[in-house]
């Protein structure tokens, strides 16, 4: 951990802030991060997001719950059995999604963000393709984050890899800073969903390409492991049924919604859709 560097700010991905947000901070993996104001600020510190809402709202608990989990959950996560029956899947799922969507554009540098990227495990294998430009990997709990940038700053992309610290509900990201955007296995952590999906839909820019993948919960063994195992080991969480996914989808302005199962064991919904 002495090779990470807490840093102010992230280079948001290299555009200035929207709208007076405040930054997520990065936690850095690479070299100096530009602030807000285009300066860079080394040795600057990691600052808490908790002031954002109401203290004591119910969605701060709802957040907080999940930050504590992972922040406790962190030193593990890459170890648990839970990678091959989930993380991994998405990961493919993800990958598969990417050279789809590459397929259909005329070849150029794209910019990814992983939207709860916890330890950062797909973008680390995303930024093998030197057309990424820039993979910026957000999260709320503070300690994946640091197993992400432990990740990245041994890879000789480290220079395009970013750890941000912030919240998927209120992005520090200008609108259309993104062309491709992933979410896995977080959204149902997500106290406002449709606010998330809005949040997705304004920093990608037209023509972009999200892909959202979370536990399915239509049939009986999803409904059993999501709604049932998952709610009692996590209880602050929500998984969507697949038709609201997609109204809220339609609803965030995302167009040609497709959504497939993946999976036996642990199913999972794959969202893709069009910004
Ligand atoms: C199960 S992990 C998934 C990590 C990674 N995407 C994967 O598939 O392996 C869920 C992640 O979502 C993050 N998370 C939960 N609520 C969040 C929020 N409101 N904003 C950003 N990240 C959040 C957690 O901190 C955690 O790292």
């Amino acid at each position: 951990m002495s090779r990470t560097r807490k840093q102010s700010a992230s280079r948001q991905a290299g555009r200035p802030q929207p709208r007076g947000a405040p930054a997520g901070d990065a936690v850095g993996a690479g070299p100096p991060r530009e602030s807000q104001d285009g300066r860079e600020s080394p040795g600057g510190r990691v600052r808490s997001l908790d002031k954002r809402a109401a203290p004591g709202a119910p969605s701060d608990r709802f957040k907080e719950a999940a930050r504590s989990q992972f922040d406790d959950w962190a030193v593990w996560y890459d170890r648990t059995i839970l990678n091959e029956l989930v993380f991994f899947p998405s990961i493919r799922a993800c990958q598969e999604e990417l050279a789809r969507w590459k397929l259909g554009r005329t070849p150029a540098p794209y910019r990814v963000l992983d939207v709860g990227c916890g330890t950062g495990s797909l973008l680390a294998l995303l930024s093998r393709d030197p057309a990424a430009e820039s993979l910026v990997g957000l999260d709320f709990s503070r300690e994946m984050l640091r197993g992400a940038a432990g990740k990245f700053a041994l890879l000789p992309a480290s220079e395009r890899l970013f750890a941000v610290n912030g919240d998927a509900e209120r992005l520090p990201f200008v609108d259309g800073a993104f062309d491709f955007l992933t979410c896995c296995n977080s959204f149902h952590h997500y106290p406002h969903q449709q606010r998330a999906l809005c949040e997705f839909r304004r920093v990608l820019r037209p023509g972009g390409r999200l892909v959202l993948i979370d536990g399915f919960r239509d049939n009986l063994l999803g409904y059993v492991i999501f709604e049932i195992g998952v709610k009692l080991a996590e209880r602050h969480i929500r998984h969507a049924r697949a038709a609201e996914l997609r109204a809220m989808l339609r609803n965030a302005g995302f167009a040609s919604v497709t959504q497939r199962k993946l999976n036996v064991l642990a199913p999972l919904l794959v969202n893709v859709a069009a910004a």
